[in-house]
């Protein structure tokens, strides 16, 4: 059975909202780590519109499970997570104006510039992953610089409102992820996955880890975060 990794960034986002201190994020990753997540994740971003400094500091000090820290190649950013020294790093691609993660990194584009960030953490003993298109040109670059961690962007496969391109997307995920299991490479997946649609992925054999945010805070505003982290933790056991 898949892991489950929790995205907290949503409970930050509700504090920003009044630029206090609560919901705390902290609290609820302590929650989710209660009812049985297996890692918390947390998105510094370069503008801090929801996770900031103070809370990956926090995060580190308090959470039992492991802490997936997601950020861009920003230099400053490196900085701190090399500071903090999180279980994982997530690369991604990051855009001001975006509303969430929009897309997979390339790594084919910044293939030299990559290998140099992530053996800058592997000194430390910290895991690096990257979160890209199910495509297998950017898993073989992956591979090519030493890559052994891949995170398959599941958006478009979320994202998809008829049976037919939910379909044509599902493939292309679980075509990638099959072919990068089949590499050796550790494969986690997510974006946009929720009460509806992540069965199918979870099921996808070898699938390692499922990083879930949204879904997940969204019913925890109706059940509370316990309850709906032990109902998705159900649905990826069947
Ligand atoms: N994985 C990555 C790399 C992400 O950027 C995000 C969103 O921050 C997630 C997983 C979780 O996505 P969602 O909040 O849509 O479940």
């Amino acid at each position: 059975m898949p892991k489950l990794g929790i995205n907290i960034d949503h409970v930050a986002t509700l504090r920003q909202a009044r630029g206090g201190m609560e919901p705390n994020p902290i609290e609820a990753a302590l929650i989710c780590e209660n009812a049985g997540c297996d890692s918390i994740v947390a998105h510094l971003r370069e503008d801090r519109r929801h996770i900031n400094d103070n809370d990956v500091i926090h995060l580190r000090k308090r959470i039992n499970t492991r802490f997936n820290l997601e950020m861009s190649m920003n230099q400053e950013i490196v900085g701190i997570a090399l500071k903090i020294g999180p279980d994982q790093v997530t690369l991604v691609p990051e855009k001001r104006k975006e509303l969430t993660t929009e897309g997979g990194l390339s790594v084919i584009k910044y293939e030299k510039r990559l290998a140099g960030i992530a053996e800058l953490f592997e000194k430390k003993g910290i895991e690096v992953s990257v979160f890209i298109n199910p495509d297998k040109n950017e898993i073989r670059s992956a591979i090519y610089i030493g890559i052994g961690v891949i995170e398959i962007h599941t958006g478009n496969y979320s994202l998809a409102r008829d049976k037919r391109s939910q379909e044509k997307e599902f493939k292309k995920v679980k075509e990638a992820a099959e072919y990068a299991i089949s590499k050796g490479l550790v494969v986690n997946a997510g974006h946009g996955l929720d009460y509806t649609n992540v069965k199918r992925i979870a099921d996808i054999k070898g699938i390692n880890e499922l990083n879930i945010g949204h879904s997940i805070i969204s019913r925890a505003v109706f059940t509370g975060i316990y309850k709906a982290v032990k109902d998705m933790k159900a649905l990826i056991a069947g």
